[in-house]
């Protein structure tokens, strides 16, 4: 039997508080049993999930992409290793996104990000009058997801 861990233990341990917690069951992306007198437990390997949840959101996934990987795992056993290898699949594309766009925007800032401060010399060759404006909102010459996505 998986030793449980209450709310306050697994709060500790995952680095989030007690309500997001009780916010990721409600969303069913963890999973946690009652005891007799209806307080929440949670199987150790819940922490994985969460684990990846905390890494998946710093990314900058949403919470339905984590919702649609996390499905593939096994609901009510401990995932394996294989089972986490098709997530890393499923989500290599996506990630090397994230990747490319960071790299992009590590080695563009420097120059016109096309923002439309005009503020840098560069701006009047790269976006005179803001024309880019034209093409949308936010840095139009960052990749797409490093631009504000509405809230
Ligand atoms: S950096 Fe903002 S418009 Fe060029």
């Amino acid at each position: 039997m998986e030793d449980l861990l209450t709310i306050s233990e697994t709060a500790r341990r995952s680095g989030f508080t007690a309500s997001a917690l009780r916010y990721y069951e409600r969303e069913d992306l963890i999973e946690a049993t009652r005891t007799g007198g209806g307080q929440r437990r949670f199987e150790r390997h819940e922490l994985r999930r969460l684990a990846f949840i905390a890494a998946a959101r710093h990314v900058g996934l949403t919470l339905e992409e984590i919702r649609e990987a996390l499905s593939l795992l096994p609901s009510g056993r401990n995932p394996t290793k294989a089972d986490w290898a098709k997530i890393s699949r499923s989500w290599r594309a996506r990630l090397n996104e994230e990747i490319e766009a960071l790299e992009r925007l590590r080695d563009g800032l420097d120059g016109c990000i096309g923002c439309g401060c005009l503020s840098l010399q560069r701006c009047r060759l790269s976006n005179p009058q803001d024309v880019v404006a034209a093409r949308g909102s936010g840095a139009v010459f960052l990749p797409a997801p490093l631009h504000p996505t509405a809230e």
